[in-house]
């Protein structure tokens, strides 16, 4: 159980807290701010309750240098924007420097740290610069689920010199991610999608020993398929791994666990939205072409196992969904599951970098009951890992 921050004595305090800032960003703008706008939580709390709030966060990976181009003070409008306060950006990790300007504030105050990555003694999680970034507060407050994979010194380092707490999105996240494995409403289906085998092997060893149904989609189920004995024509595929699937194959037959893999497929001989389709049973796969999606069958056949599920855990697309009409097999899953979840009948949640896309584009993604903002902390969850982050707010 982690300390939360509600429980702590935060008033005309200083806070330190951590957010999660990293969000996308391309030619001078960020078409998604939806890790700002679940901070605001936090923020407007700590303020209310008259506190100075030091925000600090990473920014991309600049790797210990300093780059213009990833300075949080790019983002510093969309913090403003959102929340409807100034805030004062402290431009260098100086931290004896910004320590005065904080210390000189009237309470409640905003601040916002340049990207913590600027050193690299955050990576390295190293104790002088976690004792440094605690001493601009008195509590800390980590709201960033996202990057507590991460033992860095602004998410496992300061809570050595700190009372550290979760802020709210972090316990929504917390809450919303043991709901869905630790104590789910069973039966629990878990679909993992996406290209490769390679990185998902802790993923699937673990999902297979907590659920009901494993569903495996993407170009990854081609790697199944093959070792399998069907053939898969030109579809991307792990050679290396499909010696690992079918030890995968053989030990789920001995866990209470069904894998379930597609039964027909969507296939064309290019990637691209004019090329002709071709849609077969798994066993006529042609052999100048690429598997892109799962067909009608296999569709009902989700459905159906999702009609029979309670719980429902979704990471990584069913097919090429970023290229229509390869995005039929993952946008009509998620419908249903939308629809389901609507009446009533079906806690979804779902995580990682392309099944948030994969669901935005098909309008779904804000109407399952929780969907992550974390990419590599969501997977790692998955895994069964625990997170240093986490592991430092706990009692
Ligand atoms: C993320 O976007 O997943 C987090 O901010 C972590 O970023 P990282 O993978 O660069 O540590």
């Amino acid at each position: 159980m982690v300390k939360k921050i509600q429980e702590a004595n935060v008033k005309k305090q200083t806070v330190v807290l951590r957010l999660d800032l990293n969000i996308p960003y391309s030619n001078g703008k960020s078409d998604d701010i939806s890790r700002i706008e679940k901070s605001k939580e936090t923020i407007i709390f700590l303020i209310k309750n008259a506190n100075k709030v030091v925000i600090i966060s990473h920014f991309g990976r600049p790797d210990g240098k300093i780059n213009e181009d990833l300075s949080l003070k790019i983002l510093l409008k969309y913090l403003k924007e959102a929340l409807g306060i100034n805030i004062i950006f402290l431009p260098s990790l100086e931290i004896d420097i910004c320590k005065k300007e904080i210390d000189n504030a009237p309470f409640p105050s905003v601040f916002l740290l340049e990207n913590l990555r600027f050193s690299r003694l955050e990576e390295d999680n190293s104790p002088d610069f976690s004792f440094k970034l605690a001493s601009l507060g008195d509590i800390y407050c980590n709201d960033a689920f996202s990057v507590s994979h991460r033992a860095h010194a602004s998410t496992q380092g300061i809570t050595k010199y700190l009372p550290s707490f979760a802020g709210f999105l972090m316990q929504t996240e917390l809450k919303a991610l043991s709901l869905a494995l630790d104590q789910p409403l069973k039966p629990v289906a878990a679909i993992v999608g996406g290209s490769k085998i390679s990185t998902k092997i802790e993923i699937l060893d673990n999902l297979s020993n907590k659920v009901d149904f494993l569903i495996i989609g993407g170009a990854m189920a081609n790697t199944f398929l093959s070792a399998k004995g069907y053939g898969i024509g030109n579809s991307l595929t792990e050679e290396r791994m499909i010696e690992t699937a079918e030890g995968i194959i053989q030990e789920i037959k001995s866990k209470k666990c069904e894998l379930v893999l597609p039964l027909d497929i969507v296939c064309a001989n290019s990637l691209n939205k004019t090329t002709k389709t071709h849609t077969c049973s798994i066993d006529y796969c042609p052999k100048d072409q690429m598997i892109l999606d799962i067909g009608p069958l296999t569709q009902k056949k989700l459905m159906d196992i999702i009609d029979k599920s309670k719980t429902l855990i979704w990471n990584g697309p069913l097919g090429a969904f970023e290229t229509s009409p390869f995005d039929h097999g993952t946008n009509n899953i998620a419908k249903h599951a939308v629809n389901r979840t609507f009446e009533g009948q079906l806690i979804s949640v779902a995580g990682g970098g392309d099944t948030v896309s994969a669901l935005k584009k098909s309008a779904s993604a804000s109407k399952f009951t929780y969907v992550s903002t974390a990419g590599g902390a969501f997977l790692e969850w998955l895994e069964g890992k625990s997170l240093p982050g986490v592991e430092s707010l706990k009692l």
